[in-house]
């Protein structure tokens, strides 16, 4: 389901496009058909959303490009851990948000690709990736606490784990898994979280997808955000 996807969303990619690359298992098979076409003389300009999809870009011979030598972009692709029908979403299961987010933001349009059982009716069952500063990591917990409180949210936070050390970002943060269960209102969360010095970034992506590939066991479809 994720390739067919992946498919479906490159025929989205022209020739000479300058392009952000997501994160994540389906994002991947997104630039392994990329770097196929690539091969075939098709000519694009990358930035990566991280680390570990740079790595494969390099690996693949997909051409890449910093955010600051390539600042405005034509379209990302990337993945998604949920997303709802006016494709508000939650992303940073693969811990990759903040440059994800960076770069949906310097493009022009945006892509999600995922497989059926990421669309919901209302966001919150995945738990949502919160990126924080090491400094304060304490405090900063028990401002989201009362914050998410004041919004009716409750439910389990925990910071991610590596093994037996904790997770640490691209950027160098840690990141909070934060179980809401639902987010009815994903705007008030995000604007909450925003107005709390500690949190870098949250993993609600409001307003950035122009367009969802969903794809299931007959195939791919288009969705648009609803109103
Ligand atoms: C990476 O930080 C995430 O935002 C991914 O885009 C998301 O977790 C989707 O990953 P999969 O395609 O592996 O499910």
């Amino acid at each position: 389901m994720k390739i067919k996807a992946a498919e479906l969303a490159l025929s989205y990619v022209e020739d000479g496009m300058r392009l952000g690359i997501g994160t994540g298992s389906t994002a991947e098979e997104f630039v392994r058909l990329l770097a196929e076409k690539v091969a075939g003389g098709f000519k694009v300009q990358g930035v990566p959303t991280s680390e570990r999809t740079a790595r494969l870009c390099v690996e693949l011979g997909v051409p890449l490009m910093s955010l600051d030598e390539m600042p405005e972009l034509d379209l990302t692709i990337d993945g998604a851990d949920e997303l709802d029908r006016r494709l508000t979403l939650i992303k940073g299961g693969g811990g990759a948000l903040l440059r994800e987010k960076i770069v949906a933001a310097a493009s022009s349009r945006m892509i999600v690709i995922a497989d059926e059982t990421k669309l919901v009716e209302t966001l919150g069952a995945y738990p949502l990736p919160i990126e924080i500063n090491v400094f304060g990591g304490v405090a900063t917990r028990i401002s989201i606490e009362k914050a998410a409180v004041k919004l009716g949210l409750t439910g389990t936070m925990a910071l991610r784990m590596s093994g037996d050390d904790l997770f640490m970002t691209d950027g160098g943060h840690y990141i909070l898994d934060a179980s809401f269960g639902r987010i009815p209102d994903a705007e008030a969360l995000s604007r909450a979280l925003h107005g709390i010095p500690g949190v870098v970034e949250h993993g609600l992506f409001i307003g950035l997808a122009s367009l969802a590939v969903v794809a299931g066991e007959d195939g791919a479809r288009v969705i648009e955000p609803s109103a």
